[in-house]
């Protein structure tokens, strides 16, 4: 491990998996994408945080699994019989994932759910309990399989053959288990032979459009094309664009929705040019506790990701200001249509998601 390997398509590697025997989550190091495809085993409290603060593994339901299998590997790790001296541990190291990157919800709707685990199943042995975290595990990574592909389905049936489609950032299959949200309509029309021609956004400052979305969509055999964040509008006023498909980090209850940076100058201009514009939400992304944008915690990251990281000499002058927060909010008015499992939210979602929520099965 940590060998480069070459022969496989990226499309044939798992963005997160366990390795039960080795006590480690193993993760394709997405920080090396698209030159080189390096798995990463990591084992310890602080190599899961690091992995995930530093976007070698990253995307909203990539997260969620790599924070579900971390916190079970490390709950494996405690060596005790005794269930309170387990779940104090325990909790001492779901909160420390907790803090690896705020935005995303399902970092801490992972967390939470393998931590109701713990406390619904007091009763059995230690040993029990630990077997009943891996299948939590490994449900959460099925179960987002699963949602991805029901989302391809759903969104599929908002675009025809043919169409072009734009999408920014990466909410691909390197940001889930397979499919990805915004791209599960483009794999499952490639599919079926719907002949999309894909846009893909650069989408500075870490380049995920092109390192990852044009990567794996290119190695897919996918039309795309990669195009700068500021050709959006470009692309759109030649007619080249009849849909927008993004992924997003965190719904609120009225349908603000939290993205990459930049997701909203899209939903902008396409609003300008008459284009839907469609954000791809696994239910495990949509936070109904925030009323609205405002109550979605933003992520500011440092400075060298902007001036220099990804750049052979510096980009800027040294000691210039910068702001770099990794996502914006795209207001509600903006979209078109939220793509869930269950189905298609309008307007007004503070009544469409509670039904989607409706439809979805207690877990
Ligand atoms: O900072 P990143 O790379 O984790 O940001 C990823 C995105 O913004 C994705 O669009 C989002 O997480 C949805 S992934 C299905």
């Amino acid at each position: 491990m940590g060998k480069e390997e070459k022969e496989k398509s990226i499309m044939e590697y798992e963005t997160v998996a366990l390795d039960d025997e080795a006590g480690a989550v193993v993760i394709i190091d997405q920080t090396l994408l698209p030159t080189k495809t390096e798995l990463v085993k990591l084992k310890t409290a602080q190599e899961i945080w690091d992995a995930i603060y530093l976007l070698k593994v990253r995307g909203a339901p990539a997260i969620g699994v790599a924070a579900a299998f971390g916190i079970y590997v490390l709950a494996c790790q405690t060596d005790t019989e005794d269930y309170d001296t387990f779940y104090k541990e325990f909790s001492k190291q779901r909160d420390y994932l907790n803090t690896a990157r705020p935005t995303a919800v399902n970092l801490s709707w992972a967390l939470n759910r393998m931590d109701r685990v713990c406390r619904e199943n007091s009763g059995l042995t230690v040993g029990q309990l630990k077997q009943r975290l891996k299948e939590e595990a490994v449900a959460i990574k099925e179960e987002d399989i699963w949602v991805c592909r029901q989302i391809g389905e759903h969104g599929l049936g908002l675009v025809k053959p043919g169409d072009g489609i734009l999408t920014h950032c990466n909410a691909g299959q390197l940001a889930a288990c397979k499919y990805g949200t915004a791209t599960a309509p483009i794999y499952l029309g490639q599919e079926r032979g719907y002949g999309f021609r894909v846009f893909a956004d650069e989408t500075r400052p870490l380049l995920q459009g092109a390192r990852l979305t044009a990567y794996e969509l290119f190695s897919s055999g996918v039309d795309v094309t990669l195009i700068c964040d500021n050709m959006s509008a470009a692309v759109m006023k030649n007619g080249w664009v009849q849909a927008v498909f993004v992924g997003c980090d965190r719904v609120a209850a009225n349908g603000d929705t939290a993205n990459k940076i930049g997701t909203s100058v899209v939903a902008a201009v396409a609003r300008q040019y008459r284009i839907p514009f469609y954000v791809c939400a696994p239910t495990s992304t949509i936070d109904l506790a925030s009323k609205t944008g405002d109550d979605i915690c933003i992520e500011q990251r440092p400075a060298e990701e902007v001036t220099q990281m990804w750049y052979k000499n510096r980009m800027a002058p040294e000691g210039v200001k910068v702001y770099n927060p990794a996502f914006d909010v795209t207001d509600h008015e903006l979209i078109t249509a939220i793509v869930t499992e269950y189905g298609v939210a309008k307007a007004p979602y503070e009544e469409s998601l509670q039904e989607i929520f409706r439809r979805r099965p207690e877990r």
